[in-house]
């Protein structure tokens, strides 16, 4: 049977290649982003909605999953990917930094976390997966980035708590733990020292991503958990 899917920030990096390695394999997705629309990133699709709206508004949450449900009646995945990424020593951010981090990365995941649930809890299934951040268990001298870190591992503790609650309900809750992938998120980045910050030398693809996504979604005994996808750097010192 067709699932259907829903990812955040599905317009570029990580969600794109993930919206299009769902699309491959099947899924009807809708792929939402601020400015998707704009991006004109993913082509036309029989199976695809591509939606404009900010995680950080309930009600563009709300609406993505109403998409889903009235298009492709039923939700079964929802990626939680939307998110921004801001490094720099703790006493430097400012408060617009906090306030952006805490718009997207936290309430976004709240509100599309209640809304997918809000859907998938009368149907008894449904499959929640999280993008959060290797550095999160794994911090790195060099990339000071407590802000972030404050919100994607309080969401790899959420994906517990979550898992916890919702098991004997038919939904599951897992988070990937990437390391450093090759997306725009790194426009800037200098590529050498990007490599530097895996053990295995190299950055991640996304498609890397997309992989572990598509393994969560099929290992229908894995809730609770967060999968490292990061070249081993949460392993240990290298
Ligand atoms: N790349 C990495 O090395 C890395 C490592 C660990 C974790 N991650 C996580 O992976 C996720 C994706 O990262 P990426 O590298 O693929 O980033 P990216 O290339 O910068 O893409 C981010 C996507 O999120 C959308 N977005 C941003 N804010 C949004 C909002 N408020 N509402 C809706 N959509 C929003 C963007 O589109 P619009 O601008 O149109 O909204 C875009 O489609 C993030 O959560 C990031 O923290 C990335």
């Amino acid at each position: 049977m067709q699932r259907v899917a829903l990812v955040t920030g599905a317009t570029s990096g990580i969600g794109l290649d993930l919206t299009r390695t769902l699309l491959r394999r099947g899924y009807a997705v809708v792929a939402l982003s601020r400015r998707a629309t704009a991006r004109a990133s993913l082509p036309a699709h029989e199976r695809l909605v591509v939606q404009d709206g900010d995680v950080a508004d309930p009600a563009a949450a709300a609406r993505a999953v109403e998409t889903a449900l009235a298009r492709f009646d039923g939700l079964d995945l929802v990626v939680n990917n939307a998110g921004i990424f801001l490094a720099k020593p703790f006493v430097d951010y400012t408060p617009e930094d906090l306030a952006a981090l805490v718009a997207t990365n936290l309430h976004g995941f709240v509100h599309v976390t209640q809304a997918a649930l809000r859907a998938m809890l009368p149907r008894g299934r449904g499959h929640i997966v999280n993008i959060g951040t290797s550095l999160a268990a794994q911090p790195i001298a060099g990339v000071p980035s407590a802000l972030p870190i404050l919100i994607k591992g309080g969401i790899e503790a959420a994906t517990r708590s979550l898992a916890i609650e919702h098991a004997a309900l038919g939904i599951r809750v897992n988070t990937i733990a990437a390391g450093i992938i090759d997306t725009p998120m790194h426009a800037q980045g200098d590529p050498r020292a990007l490599a530097q910050l895996s053990p295995a030398g190299r950055i991640g693809r996304p498609d890397e991503i997309s992989a572990a996504v598509l393994y969560l979604d099929a290992a229908e005994f894995v809730s609770g958990e967060v999968l490292h996808v990061d070249g081993g750097a949460h392993a240990g010192r290298w």
